[in-house]
């Protein structure tokens, strides 16, 4: 039964051709790969050097036909460390995913992760990873949710990532990522999630990033982002948190963003933003959290922010308000 579960897979492994340098003749000779290049790895070597137990190995889930769809090994109780780049991996034609969060890696980025044609879970968070992400990441096409996010990689985003399609999750977050955010990121139109804070990106948010239709959250706070907030923002109508803070964004805020009526968390404030909060500010029913603290924004503080009876928190200090603030803000 296994063997029939199995075959379908071994042609399509047979039909890429990546994988020439490690031919499978048959099943067996998969299985023994994976056992050896688990074992060469050294990642389990205080666990276990029995690879025919590999399947109950901590963190190694395999399929019916025992080939590994999984590598999650646990940082509580072993650490991958150093031995990243130990792992041969071009030896895991149907891993799914591989979850190395907080286990200490250091150095670069072995390319070689890149050769993983079914991977589509990749988690490298909390790590001290350092140099450039490797612009092969963009071959992981099947990827759905990268986190990368915590660790020191620095030079720009690849624009390769631009490749990853199917992409629903891009968490960048804390690193020293430099240079401008590219554009052709904003074609992932399965992006639901994107975050870039905490890095030092520069230049405008592109115009293009109305085209993530899909976008529920965009973080790009705590960055040296310049220019304004683009119209085209009016078209991510599911976008419920959009946070900006402490960049230096200036120009005004955009009358479109009074059509994101899923909006329920504002955060724009440590910018120069500057001109009058717009009235269609009152569409945003759904608004919990607003904080536009710390900017320029002048003028006076609309009538239309009475209208939104869910808000919790409304923070609007150290800007150049006149007049006063207007009845039934405040019910
Ligand atoms: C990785 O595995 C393949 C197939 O077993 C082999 O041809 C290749 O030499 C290995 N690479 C390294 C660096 O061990
Ligand atoms: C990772 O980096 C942090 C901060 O730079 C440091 O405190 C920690 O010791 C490093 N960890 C390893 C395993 O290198
Ligand atoms: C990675 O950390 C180990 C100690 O855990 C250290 O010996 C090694 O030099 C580090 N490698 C790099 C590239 O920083
Ligand atoms: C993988 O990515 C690299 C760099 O982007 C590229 O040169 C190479 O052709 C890609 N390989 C495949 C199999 O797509
Ligand atoms: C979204 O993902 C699906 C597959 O899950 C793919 O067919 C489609 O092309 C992707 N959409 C975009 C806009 O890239
Ligand atoms: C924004 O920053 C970029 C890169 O630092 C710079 O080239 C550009 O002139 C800046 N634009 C504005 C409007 O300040
Ligand atoms: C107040 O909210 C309603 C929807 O609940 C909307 O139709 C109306 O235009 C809003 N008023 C203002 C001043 O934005
Ligand atoms: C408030 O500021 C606006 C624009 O800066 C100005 O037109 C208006 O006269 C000011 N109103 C008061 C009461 O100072």
């Amino acid at each position: 039964m296994a063997s029939i579960d199995y075959e379908p897979k071994l042609v399509a492994i047979l039909s890429i051709p990546f994988f020439l340098s490690c031919i499978f003749v048959s099943t067996t000779g998969l299985l023994e790969s994976e056992g050896k290049a688990l074992l060469e790895s050294g990642w389990w070597s205080d666990y276990s050097d029995l690879t025919s137990n590999r399947c109950n190995w901590p963190g190694i889930v395999c399929d019916r036909a025992g080939s590994i769809t999984e590598i999650s090994p646990p940082p509580e109780s072993l650490k991958v460390g150093n031995k990243f780049g130990k792992m041969n991996f071009s030896c895991f034609p149907n891993l799914v995913r591989l979850d190395l969060a907080n286990h200490d890696l250091n150095g670069s980025t072995p390319p070689q992760i890149s050769i993983l044609p079914h991977l589509r879970y990749l988690d490298l968070s909390s790590n001290n990873l350092t140099g450039e992400l490797p612009s092969s990441l963009g071959n992981l096409t099947q990827l759905v949710e990268l986190d990368i996010s915590s660790n020191d990689f620095t030079i720009t985003i690849p624009p390769e990532l631009s490749n990853l399609k199917n992409l629903v999750t891009l968490k960048l977050s804390y690193n020293s990522f430099s240079g401008p955010i590219p554009s052709a990121l904003c074609h992932l139109g399965n992006l639901t999630h994107l975050q870039m804070d905490h890095n030092a990106l520069e230049g405008a948010l592109p115009t293009e990033i109305g085209n993530m239709k899909n976008l529920e959250s965009l973080d790009g706070s705590y960055n040296r982002l310049n220019g304004s907030i683009p119209l085209e923002i009016g078209n991510l109508k599911n976008l419920e948190v959009v946070d900006l803070s402490s960049n230096i964004i200036a120009g005004s805020i955009p009358s479109t963003l009074g059509l994101l009526t899923n909006l329920i968390t504002v955060k724009f404030f440590g910018n120069q933003i500057n001109g009058p909060i717009p009235l269609e500010i009152g569409h945003l029913t759904n608004l919990q959290y607003l904080d536009l603290g710390g900017n320029k924004i002048t003028g006076l503080i609309p009538f239309s922010l009475g209208n939104l009876t869910k808000l919790r928190t409304l923070q609007l200090s150290r800007n150049q308000f006149n007049g006063s603030i207007p009845l039934g803000v405040f019910p």
